[in-house]
Order: C-alpha cells, then structure tokens, then sequence
C-alpha cells in the first residue's frame, strides 16, 4: 500500500514538473547604465506568446530572484529594484511560467539578456602634490587625483566631478578628465591655515561639459579690506614725521637766522599740522561705530 502511494506521488510529481514548462520572455529596460541609489525599471514582456495567467520570473545571470502573477490579458510586467546598488550590475532576463512555486534560484534562458551597470556615485581617488609636501606662504600648490580601479560613467560621459577634501571638509570642486583619468587641483598662494590632510574623490556619476555656466539666483560681493587701524596708524605716523620734520626745519632757521624769513615756512607748517588734526577728527566720526570704539580702545 505504502509503495503503491510512493508510486503514485513519484509519477504526478513527473507528470506536473513536465507540464509546468517554463518559458523564454523578452526583457526590456529604459537604461542601460544606472546611477547608485536610483530605481531601476525593468519589464518582461510575453507579448504574442501566451493568452493564459502565468507567472513571470525576473533572473540575474540566469538564476530568477523575482516573480509576479502576469494577468491572462496582460502582457507586461514591471519589476522594480529600488536603490540599485554596484552589486546590482549584471546580466538581466525574464522568463514565464504556469507554476508559481518554481524551487528558488530557477535557471531558465530569457529571449535576450539586458546588460545593467550602476555607476558609483563616489569613487576613492589617489592624490599626490606636485613637488614637495612641505611648501612656503605664498607657494603655487598643485594636486593631482587619479583612480585606481576602472572607470565607468553615464552614456560614456568624459568629464566628470571631482573633490577636493581637507581634513574634513570640501574645499574645491574639478573636472575630473576621464580620458586622462586625473583632475587637477590648485593653491594659488598658500597660506598657514592650508596646512592639513588632503585627499580626493571621483564622482562618476556626475557629467558636465567643458565649459558649463551655471549660475545662482543672485551674487553677494565680499571686499576683504586691509585693517583700518593700521592704515590710520600707518598715514598718521607718516603725515605727523612731515610735519614734525617741517616744523624743526622752522625751528633750526630761526635760531639760525634769528629772521623773520623762515616764518613764512612755519606758519606753512603749523597751518598743514592744524589741517590735518581737523581731518583726523572727522575720520574718527565718520568711521562705523563698531569700528570706532574699538580702534578707540586699541589706541588708547
Ligand atoms: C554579461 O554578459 C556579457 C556578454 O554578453 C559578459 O561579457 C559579461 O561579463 C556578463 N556580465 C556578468 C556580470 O556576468
Ligand atoms: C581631456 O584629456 C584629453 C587627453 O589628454 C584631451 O585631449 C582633452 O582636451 C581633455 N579635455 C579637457 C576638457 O581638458
Ligand atoms: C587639519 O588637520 C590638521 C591635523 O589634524 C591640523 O593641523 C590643521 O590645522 C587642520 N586644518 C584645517 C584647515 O582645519
């Protein structure tokens, strides 16, 4: 009896794995290349070869990981693989059949294989300087970023970002050149607070042109000024040395010449010394308060 039943379950089994065929679909897809973190659509379409409810199979390298119940009267089925990962690249088909229990990892040729690649959105570069690490204020920098492992970019694009990090911050943005392979960047004159660790990252899933303009909404302008208190300090040093010098020639020509000649030459410089008192007066209230109170203090 036993055996008889173990028969019995042995043929149906053989029978239904025979009569549940599996069979080629075609695969389509928008792209073909593919930015990290975005969605990648794919359809497999039965058009024109079936007109029952059967279930559709989403393989990568041939071993399905995906399955969808595909309506008698429909014929496309769209998979969606959210925030695609590099692990996501490979070689896509579709097949379909009338059994939903398929064993796991199910091999079946497509019609055709689509292949995906997900580009990185960052990849580590390789930096070097250009001479030597330890440079003067006022140096020209120069930096190279390079990468190691293949390259690959969006519809082939040749020129991507690159950035430039220090310790733990962005400080410039390149073209990185993939036909070079390597961007550039520069310092134009170092100065102290540029001392720190520098390293490089490639975006290749960025694409610009060579001389892309874009613009923002609006322009702020910085003008960076010398310190006031210095340039006051600087011109009054110099203006009072004139006048003081003038005032001693006054001075050595009347003890000298016991005259009134060389008064005409004093009253000169006692006039320009009056001049220039009054203008300093006017500075010191003109200047913006905040200024003001503290070169006041920093004189004082
Ligand atoms: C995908 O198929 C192509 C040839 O059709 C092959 O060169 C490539 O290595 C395959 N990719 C993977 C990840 O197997
Ligand atoms: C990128 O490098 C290639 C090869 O050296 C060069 O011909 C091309 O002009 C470079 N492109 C830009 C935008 O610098
Ligand atoms: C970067 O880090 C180094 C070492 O930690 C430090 O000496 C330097 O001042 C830092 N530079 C900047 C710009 O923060």
């Amino acid at each position: 009896m036993n055996l008889i039943i173990i028969f019995l379950y042995g043929v149906t089994n053989l029978v239904t794995s025979q009569s549940n065929d599996t069979f080629p679909a075609r695969i389509l897809s928008q792209q073909k290349t593919i930015s990290e973190n975005s969605d990648l659509y794919l359809t497999c379409s039965t058009f024109g070869k079936k007109s029952i409810t059967v279930y559709v199979y989403l393989c990568k390298e041939e071993i399905a990981f995906d399955k969808k119940m595909q309506k008698q009267d429909r014929h496309d089925t769209t998979f969606i693989i959210q925030r695609v990962k590099q692990h996501h690249s490979g070689n896509y088909s579709c097949f379909y059949s009338l059994k939903n229990d398929l064993p796991k990892q199910a091999s079946m040729r497509g019609h055709n294989i689509i292949e995906i690649l997900v580009i990185a959105n960052f990849l580590p570069g390789d930096i070097s300087v250009a001479g030597a690490s330890t440079v003067n204020e006022g140096d020209y920098v120069e930096f190279r970023c390079t990468l190691s492992v293949t390259l690959q970019t969006i519809r082939e694009c040749q020129l991507i970002h690159s950035y430039l990090w220090r310790n733990d911050s962005i400080l410039q943005v390149q073209t990185f050149n993939v036909s070079k392979m390597e961007a550039i960047f520069t310092i134009q004159g170092a100065a102290m607070r540029d001392s720190g660790h520098y390293s490089c990252v490639v975006l290749p899933s960025t694409c610009t042109k060579k001389h892309e303009e874009i613009y923002g909404n609006n322009a702020v302008i910085l003008e960076v000024k010398g310190s006031l208190f210095f340039q006051v300090l600087i011109s009054a040093g110099v203006i009072s040395l004139i006048v003081s010098l003038g005032l001693g020639l006054c001075l050595g020509l009347w003890w000298i010449n016991k005259q009134g000649s060389a008064s005409a030459l004093c009253n000169l410089s006692a006039q320009i010394q009056q001049e220039q008192q009054a203008e300093a007066d006017n500075m010191e209230t003109e200047d913006d308060e905040s200024f003001s109170t503290e070169d006041e203090e920093e004189q004082q």
